[in-house]
């Protein structure tokens, strides 16, 4: 295997005779030589060809086009030019795919809505480079992580009969015909579609994990879900990546205390392992980026209650769009306020009122609140939801009629709680949500390869 640019960079001492290939970047020809820059990826830097023009084939390789892909061979030698350490005088380059005039990525930048409609080229442009390689190091961060704490992965099933979060956003999965469905009383009868029942993608793998985890004491799931939800906002996909640790033996202040270690230590290991692209990133996408998550991996979390945010908001000396009263969920702008206005850092709000969450959560003892939290960052919002979960059968059962869920389809949910059912929490990370706190890129749809929102799924 040839050498990357990053390898190539980093060769200490440096070597002389070179083979890279890449995609070329810039292009210009000045008196009597050839500049190609040339990216491959695996950093933000290229590196500069330069070509002689008694090179063979030199008035074809000046011509080439941005974004063709190149072989080069040649000598590392010290660049005089800024910004640069070295530059590759070429002994010779082949033209391994040709470009075309109208490539759409020439050198001027770009807005991002225009990027997203070319998401098969975009991860060429350099914002892109930075943000997907971001994303890799964020997710052997999260996976280093666990593994380092003993955590098991487990990898719960995309197609599910049950609807986790009790919202019916979900995506239908059949092989019926949708033109022409069997029907049984008015409705259509899934009794002889494939799985034998009407069945969905998952929007979270937890109910499987919280299986896992009364067997493997600690367990995480990161895998795909999938919300049907019509919002079209910038914080919203429909197809998006979750990260669900699950614990036994762990209440609410464990689950906390984990959250928070966790969201230090994946940042730190970015800011370690992604130093150049979270310079650039710094300076063409967020000002204050380094700064931000710096501060990030040293301050303690806040934590209030759902009550007090509540008593916040309502002294607050601005107007929300939403009203602010005990009951009503919190809308982005009352997150927003919370964390970026009040408290200036990541804040969890705990025991919301039990009506607005999850059947799954732990009732506290007045009644009325569940023992879940939402961790809140400056600028998007809610990135983690969590709870410790109802693991007194009795209660469970009461909360499963008081969302109206038929305890018949959740038999093996409530075996559960009669088997060894010790109490036990966990939490959701948004992967992208993550990758927008950590990049500072302001909409969902730029740090997904390929996003899937209402209303998209082309490409
Ligand atoms: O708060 P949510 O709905 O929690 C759950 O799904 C729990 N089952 C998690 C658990 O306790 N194991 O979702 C968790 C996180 C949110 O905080 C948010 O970061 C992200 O998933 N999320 C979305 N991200 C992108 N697009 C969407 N439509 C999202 N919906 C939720
Ligand atoms: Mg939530």
């Amino acid at each position: 295997m040839i050498d990357t640019i990053r390898q190539i960079l980093a060769l200490d001492p440096p070597k002389k005779n070179v083979t890279v290939e890449g995609w070329v970047r810039t292009a210009r020809s000045g008196k009597g030589v050839a500049f190609l820059e040339i990216n491959d990826g695996s950093c933000l830097a290229g590196l500069q060809l330069v070509i002689d023009p008694e090179m063979p084939g030199f008035e074809e390789i000046a011509r080439v086009g941005v974004g063709a892909a190149v072989r080069a061979v040649g000598e590392l030698t010290e660049s005089p030019a800024k910004g640069q350490r070295v530059e590759l005088k070429a002994a010779g380059v082949e033209i391994m795919g040709p470009s075309q005039d109208d490539y759409p990525l020439q050198k001027k930048r770009h807005s991002f809505e225009f990027l997203r409609t070319i998401s098969h080229l975009r991860p060429r442009a350099r914002t892109f480079g930075a943000v997907f390689r971001v994303r890799h190091a964020l997710q052997m961060a999260i996976h280093n992580f666990f593994d380092s704490r003993g955590f098991i992965q487990v990898h719960t099933p995309i197609i599910t009969a049950a609807d986790c979060e009790g919202a019916g956003q979900m995506f239908r999965v059949s092989t019926f015909d949708p033109g022409n469905p069997p029907m049984k009383d008015g409705a259509v009868d899934h009794a002889s579609d494939f799985f034998g029942e009407e069945t969905s993608l998952t929007v979270s793998g937890q109910l499987e994990a919280e299986a896992f985890a009364l067997a493997f004491k600690n367990v995480y799931t990161f895998g795909p879900t999938f919300r049907a939800e019509n919002s079209h906002t910038s914080r919203h996909a429909s197809e998006f990546w979750m990260i669900e640790p699950e614990m036994a033996f762990c209440d609410l202040a464990g689950d906390m205390e984990l959250a928070e270690d966790f969201i230090r230590s994946i940042v730190k290991t970015v800011l370690d392992r992604c130093d150049e692209d979270i310079t650039f990133l710094d300076q063409w996408v967020e000002k204050g980026l380094r700064a931000k998550l710096e501060a990030l991996t040293g301050s303690k979390f806040e934590i209030l209650t759902y009550t007090e945010a509540v008593e916040f908001l309502g002294q607050a000396k601005r107007e929300f769009e939403y009203p602010v009263s005990w009951g009503a969920d919190l809308q982005s702008e009352h997150e927003r306020y919370l964390t970026e206005e009040l408290l200036g850092r990541p804040a969890f709000v705990i025991d919301y009122p039990r009506d607005i969450k999850a059947f799954y959560m732990r009732v506290n003892d007045d009644g009325k609140t569940v023992a879940a939290m939402d961790l809140l960052v400056p600028h998007v919002g809610e990135i983690i939801g969590g709870s410790q979960r109802e693991e007194r059968l009795d209660v469970l059962e009461s909360n499963m009629e008081l969302f109206e869920i038929d305890p018949k389809d959740y038999w093996w949910y409530l075996d559960l709680r009669r088997y060894g059912g010790v109490f036990h929490s966990g939490f959701g990370l948004g992967f992208e949500r993550m990758l927008m706190y950590v990049t500072g890129m302001q909409n969902i749809r730029d740090v997904i390869p390929f996003a899937r929102t209402p209303g998209n799924a082309k490409f």
